[in-house]
C-alpha cells in the first residue's frame, strides 16, 4: 500500500502541442499503422500480426493476424491506435492512474473519493470517480453482493479503472473490496505502481454508530442478510512479505462482533 499523495506529474504539453494536437495535425506523435501494430500500447493485448511468406513467388511479405482466445472471446485480435498513453498523458501534463479506496460501508470512502477528487481538479488535475453504489445503478446492476458477484464486480471495475488509467486519467475507485484477491487482481492489472490502494481503517463499530444509510441496522435485524462487516467477512489489506501465503486461507466468517472481521 502506498501513502496518498498527488499523483505523479508530468509536465503539461505547451500551448502549441495542445493546439496542434486538436487540429490533428502533426505536433504528437503518429506512427504508421504497421509500426503502432508491433508496439505495446498500455494494457496491450498479446495478437499482432505475423508475416507470412506467402504462396508463390509474385506475392511479397504479407501479414497475419495473430487472433486470441480470451476467456470466452474467441478468435479475436488487439487493435493498437497510433495515438498512446504517452500521447494523451502528454496532452493532459499528467500521468493516469487508479487510486483504490477499500473498506466498510460508512467507513468514509465516497466521501474521500469526492475529496481528492475535487483538490485535484482544482489543482489542474483530470479525475473520475468510480463510485461502488453508483456503479451498482448501471453497469453492474445485474450483480447481487454473493461473493461471487462481488468478485465480479471489482473485475469490472478493475477494467474500467485501468481504461481510465490508460486514458491517463486519475481514476479514484470507491468501492467495498471486501476481499484481498479481488483488489490484489486489480493491482495486478496495473503495472509499474500505478495503483494506489487507500484502506478506510475504521473499527465496525464507528461504521455502524455512523450508520449514514440505516443499512447496519438492517443487517442487524436480519433484514438484510450477508452485509459486510456483520454477517460477511472484509479482508483488511497486509502489507508485509508474507502477503502471497495468506492468500486463499480461511478467514473467520463474522459472528455480529467486530473482532471477527477486522484485526
Ligand atoms: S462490493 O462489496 O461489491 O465492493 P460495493 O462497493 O459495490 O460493494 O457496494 C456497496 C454498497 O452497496 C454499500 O455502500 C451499500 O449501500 C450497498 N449494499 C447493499 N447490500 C449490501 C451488502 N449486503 N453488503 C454491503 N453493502 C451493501
Amino acid at each position: 500500500m502506498a501513502s496518498l499523495s498527488a499523483p505523479p506529474t508530468l509536465p503539461r504539453a505547451s500551448p502549441v502541442v495542445v493546439g496542434a494536437a486538436r487540429g490533428r495535425r502533426a505536433a504528437v506523435r503518429v506512427r504508421t499503422a504497421a509500426a503502432a501494430l508491433g508496439g505495446g500500447c498500455g494494457g496491450g493485448g498479446g495478437g499482432g500480426m505475423e508475416k507470412d511468406p506467402g504462396d508463390g513467388p509474385r506475392s511479397t511479405v504479407k501479414e497475419k493476424p495473430v487472433m486470441s482466445n480470451i476467456g470466452k472471446s474467441t478468435n479475436i485480435l488487439w487493435h493498437n491506435c497510433p495515438i498512446e498513453q504517452s500521447d494523451r498523458q502528454m496532452l493532459l501534463g499528467q500521468k493516469g492512474c487508479v487510486v483504490w479506496i477499500t473498506g466498510l460501508s460508512g467507513s468514509g470512502k465516497s466521501t474521500l473519493a469526492c475529496a481528492l477528487s475535487r483538490e485535484l481538479h482544482y489543482r489542474g488535475h483530470l479525475t473520475y470517480v468510480l463510485d461502488g453504489d453508483n456503479l451498482r445503478h448501471g453497469l453492474n446492476r445485474d450483480l447481487s453482493f454473493k461473493a461471487e458477484d462481488r468478485a465480479e464486480n471489482i473485475r469490472r471495475v478493475g477494467e474500467v479503472a485501468k481504461l481510465f488509467a490508460d486514458a491517463g486519467i486519475i481514476c479514484i475507485a470507491s468501492l467495498i473490496s471486501p476481499y484481498r484477491r479481488d483488489r490484489d487482481a486489480c493491482r495486478a492489472l496495473l503495472p509499474d505502481s500505478k495503483f494506489i490502494e487507500v484502506f478506510m481503517d475504521l473499527p465496525l463499530q464507528i461504521c455502524e454508530a455512523r450508520d449514514p444509510k440505516g443499512l447496519y441496522k438492517l443487517a442487524r435485524t436480519g433484514k438484510i442478510k450477508g452485509f459486510t462487516g456483520i454477517d460477511d467477512p472484509y479482508e483488511p489489506p497486509v502489507n508485509d512479505s508474507n502477503q502471497d501465503e495468506r492468500w486463499g486461507m480461511p478467514f473467520a466468517k463474522s459472528n455480529g462482533q467486530a473482532s471477527s472481521v477486522l484485526p
